[in-house]
């Protein structure tokens, strides 16, 4: 195998090469073998599984990819995308298998569709045609326990190339809330690009639409939406917590639209059911030193260090910066020295942001140092970049910066022993149960 751009990345204890592009290994008819690849057989598969979340009707991507007459006329836009892995969206570096919910398409697929449009993208017999998939018409995850809405529809502004909102989802947390699982929905898929769910103070009062001017403070992230992301609960016994006294906050991009569209995007939460041992929880590397990017600079950069205060079990990271964000990199400095890449996000993107979840977790001793690396570009060569001239600070603006780094794990050995009340996300101690004694 050729190493084409490679470079060393370490994850948990094992050093592996993470190669940008890998040469496929059948050139010509590409993973199809000898028989030449069509649309029905081997691309439309492929379509299907990881690329239609996004591309159909009434979905965030800008046109459908369903049949082979609106497939067609994209193919060679489809293979640059693809050779490129700009398409499907995703920016955390290491190999696939290393992430759950990874829609990273495999080079055999790659090379699929890149022969299919060499071969000047046949369609293929129609009898081999997978059937058409099916998408839950309502929440993904089933009926949740509680659904909290913006107060009502917002219009998006359309003299803004990108309109972004923050609204106060009236209902106050009065006492700690267990739950498996978040999920948003986008009242209207065609004008949101996403969102991020925070837990804010319950003072914070919204305006009669729930929108609130200059953003959130002290807010905690819960979730970060972006379309085609997947949806997951916490597997039974693992929960997080709502504290008392919070609110639930909401950012939301909204993206131009031709149309005269509203949205009313709701929660789903899912409260925890019965015994839970491990609360999941963070240890937050955000920015405590001050932002100050200075104007046209390419390459900014703040490190942050944090000490686990516990030994952990690691699952999950998660960095938000705002326009000008440019990179991540998440290490461990162990206390016996090592020093491992926990993630890496290489080329951070505003509008694609997600919780990357390992697929291995990762063990992390008490004591071992977490760094936060983060960089911002403040260049003209950022093309999300609205005003290269500025000096940019921290602020809640998505015009100003923001440093949020959240690496989020679980205690390691960890028995809350609680019981939750499936109907409420209330916990009792689980003795007063009687549930341990069962
Ligand atoms: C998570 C959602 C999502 C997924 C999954 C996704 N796309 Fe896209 N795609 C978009 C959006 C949104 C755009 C519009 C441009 C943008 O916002 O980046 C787009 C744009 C495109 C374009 C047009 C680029 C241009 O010329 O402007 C192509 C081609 C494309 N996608 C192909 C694919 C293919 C092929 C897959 C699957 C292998 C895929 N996309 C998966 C969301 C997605």
């Amino acid at each position: 195998m050729r190493m084409a751009g490679c470079r060393p990345f370490m994850f948990a204890s094992v050093l592996t090469w993470l190669c940008a592009s890998v040469i496929p290994i059948a050139a010509g008819n590409g993973a199809a073998g000898k028989e030449p690849a069509t649309f029905t057989k081997h691309v439309a598969p492929i379509l299907q599984k990881k690329c239609q979340t996004c591309h159909r009707p009434g979905s965030v991507a800008p046109m459908a990819l369903l049949t082979y007459d609106q497939v067609k006329p994209w193919a060679k836009s489809i293979r640059e995308q693809v050779a490129e892995r700009k398409m499907p969206p995703f920016h955390a570096a290491g190999p696939l298998g290393h992430f759950l919910d990874d829609p990273r398409l495999t080079d055999e697929e790659i090379a699929t569709v890149k022969a299919w449009v060499a071969s000047g993208s046949p369609k293929g017999d129609l009898a081999d045609m997978p059937p058409p998939r099916t998408w839950p018409s309502d929440w993904e995850l089933g009926q949740p326990s509680l659904i909290l809405s913006l107060p009502k529809p917002y219009t998006p502004r359309k003299d803004l190339r990108d309109d972004y909102q923050n609204f106060v989802l009236d209902r106050v947390f009065t006492e700690d809330t267990w739950i498996r699982g978040v999920e948003i929905r986008p009242g209207n898929r065609k004008a949101i690009h996403h969102a991020n769910v925070f837990l804010i103070r319950a003072e914070l009062q919204g305006g009669p639409d729930g929108r609130i001017e200059g953003g959130f403070k002290e807010s905690q992230l819960l979730l970060g939406w972006v379309p085609g992301i997947i949806h997951w609960l916490e597997p039974e016994g693992r929960a997080y917590r709502i504290p008392k006294g919070t609110k639930l906050g909401m950012q939301i991009h909204y993206a131009p639209t031709d149309d005269e569209v509203t949205d009313q995007t709701s929660v789903g939460l899912y409260f925890a059911n019965g015994l839970i041992q491990k609360r999941v929880s963070y240890l937050w590397g955000g920015a405590r030193q001050r932002i100050e990017i200075p104007p046209g600079e390419a390459n900014y950069r703040l490190v942050e260090k944090r000490t686990f205060p516990e030994d952990a079990v690691v699952r999950y990271f998660y960095g938000h910066m705002h326009l000008r964000g440019k990179s991540w990199a998440f290490r461990l400095h162990y206390p016996d020295g090592r020093v491992e890449t926990l993630g890496e996000i290489p080329k951070y993107d505003f509008n694609w942001q997600r919780v990357y979840r390992l697929a291995q977790s990762v063990s992390v001793p008490k004591g071992t140092v977490a760094e936060y690396i983060a960089t911002w570009d403040n260049s003209a060569n950022n093309p999300y970049n609205p005003d290269p001239t500025q000096l940019v600070r921290n602020g809640q603006k998505t015009v100003d910066e923001m440093m949020g780094g959240y690496i989020f794990y679980e205690v390691a050995g960890e028995s809350l022993d609680l019981w939750v009340d499936s109907k409420t996300g209330r916990a009792v101690p689980a003795s007063a149960n009687g549930s341990l004694n069962r």
